[in-house]
């Protein structure tokens, strides 16, 4: 094979969240201590220890805050307390000591772009009047039209519908709207009102002081507005979102919103230790979003772009290098991620073809079902491919069980605010967060010892059960736990990138990362491995030929 040419150079001796595996744990889907059907921190805390056995790095915990749960959390009523359904602030402060004591750091979930309607900032401004400071916390406006009647502007919802809702005034005349780029529920934060900042640095300081070693913020690219909230300049195309190349809309990626990052990265730095922040950004292009992630603003963004490529060889290449030319620029790391709680779980995307790639949508019953067996050969097979590559990598719980999407999940148990705002034309994100299969006993498969579980799981979740897999190393955990401990021992998160010659596609894309090859192969013919030592293989390799959807990690 020809010399490899170097797009990255390795990182020795990186801080954590540099090179790091980070796992996400949704609470509510975790573990279960308390009976009740819902996850709690109790149950993390509980079963930490198996997730050390699987050599993350660190944990990011979606959130576990004061919400009426409208949608899943993300709808904080109080940023500070923690919702009784989780438990209490005790049990977080036990749990952070516990993974500390592990060695594994704890990012927990910021949620600054909009608050539940039932925290007491929003209240306080229903019950004060139009124009007073109370109500400049949100974006209250009049409405258009005669009589007000009409919204603000032609902003539209993420989750389907209107971005405005009119507020019905104490005498029942109407009045005012609101605005929430989410639910209803979720009224957007005014945070060019300089309170609200200073609000939001005391919570960062009240978690900083607890000990957690940082935070995944929650939609930052939306919390600036361009002022006076102009429309949507092309909202029939676009919809909610934006499309990449044209004119940025008034509600996205807003140059105002740096210096609160900068404010919030100098609080971090003036902490023991090493914190970080990491940012849920869909900013696009990369080379835009390299300016969130310059040395004093968020240390790392989530990589959608990664994760947007499908698992197509064209669109990852060029994902690859646009990554390592963007954050190399100004020094940050590169992050990859294929799973969360917003998008189909891997192991199913990859075995349909679900449009959009971030999927959010969901696949419901009366669409075409995946195929799972294949979606997880692919899935696994990505899965090696994404942790080799230097820079930090997210996983989301149940991935290292091969969880596939729950896709006929009755409309009964839906709880995603997509679902009802759209009269379930998009079933949402459920399917990705079904409580996880422990032991395969009981009615919740161990997740709760009472049976209970706020959403049931599929029948396939039973053979999938961490126990089970535990004790099998030909299961998919085993081969998460072998790659994760590779990836260890050959320090590759702080490792260098160049593509392999003959192998950026379409047949297959190859790199090398601190003299470890990574091959996948998209093509029908077989890869001859030769005489190379395969380290570790998405499926068992028959002859030294690497099959198509097959990775390998190799050393020639
Ligand atoms: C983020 C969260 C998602 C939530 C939304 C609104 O995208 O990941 O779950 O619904 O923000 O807070």
């Amino acid at each position: 094979m020809d010399q490899a040419i170097e797009l990255h150079k390795a990182t020795p001796g990186s801080q954590w969240w540099r090179s790091g595996v980070i796992y996400q744990i949704y609470p509510r889907s975790f573990a279960d201590f308390d009976g009740d059907g819902i996850g709690d921190l109790r149950g993390i805390e509980r079963r930490l220890e198996t997730l050390s056995s699987l050599g993350i790095d660190a944990v990011w915990l979606s959130p576990f805050f004061k919400s009426p749960q409208k949608d899943a959390g993300y709808d904080v009523a109080d940023y500070t307390e923690v919702d009784p359904l989780f438990g209490t602030l005790d049990d977080f402060d036990a749990l952070l000591a516990k993974a500390h004591s592990f060695g594994i750091k704890v990012m927990i979930d910021l949620v600054p772009n909009h608050t539940s309607d039932q925290h007491a900032w929003f209240q306080r401004a229903l019950a004060a009047a139009p124009g007073t400071s109370e109500r400049e916390f949100y974006h209250f406006k009049d409405g258009l039209g005669e009589n007000g009647e009409l919204p603000p502007n032609n902003w539209v919802s993420m989750f389907g519908g209107s971005a405005w809702t009119r507020l019905v005034e104490e005498n029942g005349t109407p009045g005012q709207w609101y605005l929430h780029l989410f639910d209803s529920s979720q009224p957007d934060l005014n945070w060019s009102n300089a309170q609200v900042q200073q609000e939001f640095e005391k919570i960062l300081t009240f978690w900083l002081d607890r000990g957690v070693d940082g935070f995944r913020v929650d939609q930052p690219h939306a919390m600036a507005k361009a002022l006076g909230l102009p429309d949507h300049p092309y909202v029939e195309e676009a919809g909610a979102g934006f499309i990449e190349g044209r004119e940025t809309p008034p509600m996205w990626f807003q140059d105002e919103v740096h210096p609160i990052f900068r404010r919030w990265r100098e609080i971090l730095n003036s902490y023991e230790g090493v914190r970080a922040m990491c940012g849920e950004t869909y900013v696009y292009p990369l080379s835009l979003m390299a300016k969130w992630v310059r040395p004093d603003e968020f240390n790392q963004t989530f990589n959608f772009r990664f994760l947007d490529a499908g698992w197509d060889p064209k669109k990852l290449f060029d994902a690859i290098n646009e990554s390592f030319e963007a954050f190399d620029g100004v020094g940050a790391p590169a992050t990859w991620v294929l799973n969360n709680h917003d998008v189909i779980r891997h192991a199913s995307r990859f075995g349909g073809h679900y449009g959009r790639a971030t999927a959010s949508d969901g696949v419901g019953p009366s669409d075409t079902q995946p195929d799972n067996e294949l979606g997880l050969a692919i899935a696994k097979g990505a899965t090696l491919f994404m942790l080799a590559l230097p820079g930090a990598s997210y996983l989301y719980q149940g991935e290292e069980l091969g969880l596939p999407e729950h896709t006929t999940l009755e409309n009964a148990y839906r709880q995603d605010p997509t679902f009802f705002r759209t009269s379930g034309t998009r079933v949402g994100r459920d399917g990705a967060r079904v409580p996880l299969p422990w032991e395969p006993e009981g009615a919740s498969n161990g997740f709760s010892d009472s049976g209970k579980s706020w959403l049931p799981q599929p029948e396939s979740y039973k053979a999938l059960a961490r126990s089970l897999q535990e004790a099998d190393e030909n299961s998919t955990l085993s081969f998460y736990k072998n790659a994760l401990n590779l990836r260890k021992q050959f320090a590759l998160g702080e490792g260098s990138f160049a593509w392999l010659p003959g192998h950026t596609g379409p047949g297959s894309l190859g790199y090398e990362n601190l003299g470890i090859r990574v091959i996948y192969n998209f093509g029908k013919d077989p890869i001859d491995l030769g005489s190379a030592k395969v380290l570790i293989s998405s499926q068992p390799l028959i002859g030294g030929q690497l099959e198509i959807n097959q990775c390998a990690w190799i050393k020639p």
